[in-house]
């Protein structure tokens, strides 16, 4: 296996972020060719575990510049992409930068790609918005609720026309090079170790959680399995990790028993999301994933503690 892949190059846009930090070092384990196509907003810090690797080229250019892009792609054989302004109220910020980034920028790539290259789409559940009953399937009609959701709805649409594959992802948990603390589970599990109380809004809503290593063997598990997946979309998570925010609070509580969380339904959650996630599809090609919360709560309770001040600063979106 590893002698057929070792000349596979594959380029990823947004490759310095959360999932790109953990992401790069896999392949390259794995033998591929790595291009890492990034406006590193958060710095290039979070790939120098791979800096010896020659297997590893960084490139600082915009998705949106055509050019640049086109340059980069030259030599892929895979475009995993990332790239993209990430969460709602990073899109609410900047409702401009959001569209033309996620929107125009995945245009963009989709044009300047040639027919034997192949493309694999980071999308979200945020397409689901809130579903009442039951399991959302692929199939299940999209109804974002964040512009951040409808900016990755219209992404899938033109990775669709371009027979790509979008993995709609589930909340991510846990510690990469690039962290971040905005996610909610690493967000409450750092109130929990920093503030030891607080309020939670809306406990009931539902939720589904994935763990960034799980979300960087997806991605590997999506470029090995090419042929059988392509111009589909694939929820990526576990029926297993499907909870209610409560449940989550609980779960943290279970590793910190010191902090008290008081959920109240007296506020509301900017972040409307209420949905439960089907994940047979991808099960039944033969994907699952192996990290439990309960565990992802236990790695950040190790590692945040001892985070410097600057590098908690850059630790959200916004
Ligand atoms: N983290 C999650 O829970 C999650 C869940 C579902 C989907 N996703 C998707 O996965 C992708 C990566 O998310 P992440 O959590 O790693 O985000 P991130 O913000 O950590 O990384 C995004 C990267 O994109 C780069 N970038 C931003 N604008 C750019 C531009 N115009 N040109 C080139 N590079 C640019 C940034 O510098 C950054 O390195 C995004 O498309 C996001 O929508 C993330």
């Amino acid at each position: 296996m590893k002698e057929n892949i070792q000349q596979i190059h594959v380029l990823i846009t947004g490759g310095a972020g959360y999932i790109g930090s953990a992401l790069v070092p896999m392949l390259i384990e794995k033998n591929f060719k790595v291009t890492v196509y990034d406006l590193f907003n958060y710095g290039s810090e979070s790939l120098i575990a791979c800096s010896l690797s020659e297997n590893l080229t960084l490139i600082k250019g915009d998705i949106r510049d055509e050019e640049k892009l086109k340059e980069a792609l030259k030599y892929a054989d895979i475009v995993v992409h990332l790239a993209a302004i990430v969460g709602y109220p990073a899109c609410s910020k900047d409702p401009e930068l959001a569209m033309s980034t996620n929107v125009l920028g995945t245009k963009l790539l989709a044009k300047n790609m040639r027919k034997d290259q192949k493309l694999i789409f980071s999308s979200t559940g945020s397409c689901y918005g809130a579903i009442p009953d039951g399991f959302c399937s692929e199939d299940t009609p999209l109804s974002p609720l964040s512009l951040y959701g409808q900016t990755k709805v219209e992404g899938e649409k033109i990775v669709q026309e371009a027979n790509g594959i979008s993995l709609r992802l589930a909340t991510i948990f846990g510690i990469s090079q690039r962290l971040r603390l905005d996610l909610l589970i690493n967000h409450l599990t750092y109130k929990a170790l920093t503030e030891k109380h607080f309020e939670v809004y809306e406990p009931h809503f539902r939720r589904t959680f994935l763990h960034i290593r799980d979300v960087a063997r997806a991605f590997v598990f999506t470029i090995e399995n090419y042929e059988k997946m392509q111009g589909q979309v694939f929820n990526v998570g576990s029926d297993s990790l499907n909870f209610t925010k409560l449940d989550i609070c609980h779960l943290i509580k279970n590793a910190l028993p010191d902090c008290v969380i008081t959920p109240t339904d007296s506020g509301t959650d900017a972040d409307k999301r209420d949905y439960q996630v089907s994940y047979a599809k991808i099960r039944n090609l033969g994907f699952k994933p192996t990290v439990t919360v309960q565990d992802g709560i236990k790695e950040l309770m190790s590692f945040l503690p001892y985070l410097s001040d600057q590098f908690i600063k850059q630790t959200t979106n916004v």
